[in-house]
Formats: structure tokens, sequence, C-alpha cells
């Protein structure tokens, strides 16, 4: 069910509050307050998104809330960062395929 590791020989031991979260409509489960993208790749799930103008598998890459790559929708929320999102039980988490508005197209930015 999980990567995650739960002992270690020199931190103490994980204390798991395990709880179900929906990813695009699969039920998965995680550990309470730990990241988005840490539930994910606990999980085995890399890819959080594709990118919107090549199709290219995107996912994790900075994991301190600078790139944006991790960008998905939460409770309907979009543009919220995976690694900066604490996970809550019953939690819905979707792929977003749309370029976020701040940089559609007809924007100085593309
Ligand atoms: S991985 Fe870079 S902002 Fe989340």
């Amino acid at each position: 069910m999980t990567e995650r590791i739960t002992k270690h020989k020199i931190l103490d031991d994980l204390e798991l509050n395990i709880v179900p979260f929906t990813w695009n409509n699969h039920t998965l489960y995680g550990n309470e307050g730990e990241s988005v993208t840490a539930a994910l790749l606990a999980n085995n799930i890399r890819k959080i998104r594709e990118h919107e103008k090549d199709g290219q598998p995107r996912g994790m890459y900075c994991n301190i809330g600078h790139c944006s790559e991790c960008r998905v929708t939460v409770n309907g929320k979009r543009n919220q960062r995976a690694c900066l999102t604490p996970l809550v039980q019953d939690m819905v988490i979707e792929q977003q395929f749309e370029i976020p508005y701040v940089v559609k197209e007809g924007s100085p930015y593309v």
C-alpha cells in the first residue's frame, strides 16, 4: 500500500494517521498532515499533471513551493501547490489540464 519509510534506525518510528483521499476519482490513502506530493509519491504516483503545451508528464520538482510544477485542483480550488498543501481526510485532488489563467493563450507570457 505504501512506499513510505515508517521505521528508521536513527529517527524515531513514524506515527501514522492514515486517511482516505481522492486522486482523479480513485480513493487512495495517505498520512494526514503530510504534503499532497508525499501522499501521491507514497502511492507510486509520479505524474501530477501534463504540460499544457506538449503533454509531457510533469511531477514534483522543487518541493518547496517555488516552481509550481505540482499545481493541482484541491477541493475544487485550482492552482494549489501540492508540495505545500497538507493532506486532509477526504480531500479531493485532481489533475489540471488547462493553462493557468495567468499564462493563458493571448497572454504576453506565452
Ligand atoms: S514542486 Fe515546485 S512548487 Fe511544488
